[in-house]
């Protein structure tokens, strides 16, 4: 059976049965969420005999300060046959020598500990139709302008270059500022994703600044679909459940090896632009 699987590059013509594979496992991502990854990585694609797609990988570079490794699936046909591994040895490999991350499900994580990877936290998934939501004071619009101060806080916040990523944002959202003074202190987007809408990334000084971003744009979306994902130790779950985004799942962060951030960031990551990005 293994015999006759090929890995290949993942290319568009992928996309279809792609989404077809995340959909058997419940997971929400449409034809567009995939090609968002698919341009800000480099993939591979398992096929059987017939070209059929059985499994999944992306290695989303940022820079060479990180990659992280995402959308690993195996059709459940072809599972427990060493194909997980296989795809996970082609990400390595395309990842060269940058450190590695990613976020497992609860079916993921054995296989990840096998190869090395060591969990550093967790992530919680909070979505649903969103309550009425007052509107915040001191947060608006990013300009054009704003864009080199964007990337400027993302980048202190993540230590690493998420400029392709910051671009996939723009084409595809809006991004929100808040100023002081001159300069933002913090930011946040929403774009489609999935059932609707996801806010993230949102980078803040502090909680309370996190929750106006997010706040911003619930405003006027109540009754609408939207999903955040943020770390358990950001203290904004309650806060998200209140607003009517309950906690549905979500994973454990992992990374090989494990490194440490240089320092405490001035400012912080309080959602992310996905699971699979970070
Ligand atoms: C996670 C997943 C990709 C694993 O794929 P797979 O092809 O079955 O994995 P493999 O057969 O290559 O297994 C690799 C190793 O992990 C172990 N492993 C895999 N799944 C395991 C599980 N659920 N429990 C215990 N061990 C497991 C295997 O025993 C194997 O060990 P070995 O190489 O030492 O023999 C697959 O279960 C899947 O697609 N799940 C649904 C999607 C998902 O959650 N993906 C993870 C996203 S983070």
């Amino acid at each position: 059976m293994q015999n006759q699987i090929d890995l290949v590059t993942f290319g568009p013509e992928h996309l279809d049965e792609a989404v077809a594979l995340s959909r058997s496992e419940s997971w929400p991502h449409r034809r567009e969420d995939w090609a968002m990854v698919q341009k800000l990585s480099a993939g591979v694609v398992a096929t059987n005999s017939d070209g059929r797609v059985t499994g999944t990988t992306f290695m989303t570079p940022f820079g060479n300060d990180y990659a992280t490794i995402n959308m690993v699936i195996v059709d459940k046909s072809m599972r427990g046959l060493g194909l997980g591994r296989k795809l996970m040895e082609r990400a390595f490999e395309l990842a060269g020598k940058r450190p590695l991350r990613l976020i497992a499900t609860k079916e993921g994580l054995p296989l990840y500990e096998k190869l090395g990877f060591i969990a550093t936290g967790t992530i919680r998934q909070h979505q649903g139709e969103v309550h009425a939501v007052e509107r915040p004071q001191g947060v608006e619009d990013m300009q054009a302008g704003d864009v080199e101060a964007v990337r400027a806080l993302d980048r202190e916040a993540c230590g690493a270059d998420r400029s392709a990523l910051l671009d996939a944002l723009l084409e595809r959202g809006r991004i929100a500022v808040v100023r002081k003074g001159d300069a933002i202190e913090a930011w946040a987007a929403i774009r489609p994703f999935g059932r609707g809408e996801v806010i993230g990334p949102v980078i803040a000084p502090d909680a309370k600044t996190a929750c106006a971003l997010i706040a911003y744009f619930a405003c006027s979306r109540e009754g609408s679909f939207l999903r955040v994902d943020t770390g358990s130790e950001t203290g904004l779950a309650p806060w998200l459940s209140e607003i009517g985004l309950a906690h549905v799942g979500g994973g454990v962060t992992m990374r090989r090896p494990l490194t440490e951030d240089a320092g405490e960031p001035q400012h912080k990551i309080f959602a992310l632009v996905s699971q699979a990005l970070g």
